[in-house]
């Protein structure tokens, strides 16, 4: 059984680690996202803002969290009891039975106090007499600003409201902050119940890969192959796909962000697919690059192998203290050597690893941060030539995903164009080294045909 559960209890821990660095006297806001309209009265799937979900937990749209941080006069105890101090409170949208009729079931602000923990709840119908009284008389105030014009603009009105009021012994915060770098800095570290959830979209994630190389043979369309994908997520509890699925058969896996997945697949190519579940918010990122007749070419098995070589040199660095520029040192270094041997590189070798010559054909960085978001949120630490010098820590999760790509217009030999690899997997950081989550999606050559071949 799939483990897609977060307690309570750490939605609250969340919610006061962060309370827990802002300074007395404060508040946070933070908005869940909006419904995005597709066409006239229909919309897109809904997605939580990741930020508001890491918080809360909550799932409906038009939502707001706010938090508060008490005087730091309040008394020792009330302080060590975290009573009457810090506060979490939620707007919610209001119980309407003849909308939810329509449009679905609402939490309500009633049961939304004890079902998610919260101080205080209130319906939308009263944020606009409420709100203000939250932000009245505090120092400073956090929130996301520029992410959300609409919200902007009613936070600044409420400021001058407050600014404006001074003879009703209104006052206005005197500081704003942005809240979203402490939250990143959150985020970035991953709980034993998320890592549990990151562990099952990579499982799902990985028989959907297998399910797809079962599936694929000549004649099939990119787009089947992507049903079968997302079949294999959401009959596994992982409804949607984290991003949109890729799935670029032949020279389409050239396109970094193909996605649109209509083209039909030929005997002879490879086929690209870069394909992760989202299951309770959490995003797995995978690639695996197979041939469409279930057999390597001696040119495909060759590029490929570069590409694993590399992926399996950079995913050995990584442990705590390492970081993203080691691990890019030991893929470049990897390519740039193999694809010397095979020819398509030509030059002093020295000088072709010291300016990272693979660069021509892997066009895109090594990796990424993965979390609630597939681009998760986390400063990089980049110094002025773009090396990314964050010291690797313990709970940080991580893609390690090389590729080559060469295109019909490159400047080689005619057997190697029309090829593009990318082998990407999901990596925990761990107290000793790291833990592969991508553990069951085929990535050997071997592992791919024999189970092609059924
Ligand atoms: N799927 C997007 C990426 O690999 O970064
Ligand atoms: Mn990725
Ligand atoms: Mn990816």
């Amino acid at each position: 059984m799939n483990k897609t559960h977060i307690d309570l209890t750490e939605y609250q821990q969340r919610r006061n680690r962060l309370l827990a660095q802002m300074p007395a006297n404060s508040v946070a806001l933070i908005p869940a996202a909006k419904e995005v309209t597709r066409s006239r009265d229909t919309e897109f799937l809904f997605c939580q803002d990741k930020d508001f979900f890491y918080l809360s937990g909550f799932h409906e749209p038009d939502a707001l969290l706010v938090l508060v941080k008490g005087d730091a006069s309040d008394t020792a105890e009330q302080v060590a009891a975290n009573v009457d101090v810090n506060e979490s409170i939620l707007f919610c949208r209001d119980k309407d039975p003849q909308a939810e009729v329509w449009q679905g079931r609402r939490v309500g602000p009633e049961a939304a106090q004890d079902e998610y923990g919260l101080q205080h709840t209130y319906g939308l119908s009263e944020l606009e007499q409420v709100l203000p009284m939250y932000i009245n008389a505090q120092q400073s105030l956090f929130f996301a600003q520029g992410q959300d014009k609409t919200f902007d603009e009613m936070i600044f009105a409420i400021l001058d409201i407050l600014r404006n009021g001074v003879k009703q012994g209104f006052s206005a915060p005197a500081s704003l902050h942005d809240i979203r770098p402490m939250l990143a800095e959150m985020r970035l570290i991953k709980s034993d119940a998320e890592l549990d959830i990151m562990r099952s979209a990579n499982e799902i994630s990985g028989n959907a890969h297998q399910r797809a190389m079962k599936f694929t043979k000549p004649g099939k369309f990119e787009y089947q192959v992507e049903a079968e994908i997302l079949h294999e997520f959401a009959s596994n509890g992982a409804r949607t796909a984290a991003y949109g699925s890729i799935v670029g058969g032949g020279e389409n896996a050239t396109i970094l962000h193909y996605t649109d997945n209509q083209d039909v697949l030929l005997d002879g190519e490879l086929l690209l697919i870069d394909a992760g579940a989202e299951l309770c918010g959490y995003a797995a990122d995978i690639t695996r690059t197979f041939p469409v007749n279930g057999k390597f070419s001696d040119e495909q098995a060759a590029l490929y192998n570069l590409v694993l070589e590399s992926q399996l040199a950079a995913i050995a660095t990584i442990k705590p203290g390492s970081n993203f520029a080691i691990a890019n040192d030991a893929a470049n270094e990897v390519l740039t050597r193999g694809l010397h041997q095979l020819g398509i590189l030509s030059g002093d070798i020295d000088e072709l690893v010291a300016e990272n010559a693979c660069k021509q054909y892997f066009i895109h960085g090594l990796g990424h941060w993965l979390g609630l978001d597939v681009h998760d949120v986390g400063d990089y630490q980049m110094d002025e030539n773009r090396r990314q010098l964050r010291s690797f820590e313990p709970g940080m999760v991580m893609t390690i995903e090389p590729g080559l790509y060469i295109d019909a217009e490159a400047d080689v030999e005619e057997r190697w164009k029309g090829i593009g690899i990318r082998i990407e997997d999901n990596i925990l950081v761990t107290a000793n080294g790291h833990e592969n989550l991508t553990v069951n999606a085929p990535k050997t050559i071997a592992e791919i045909e024999s189970l092609m071949a059924g």
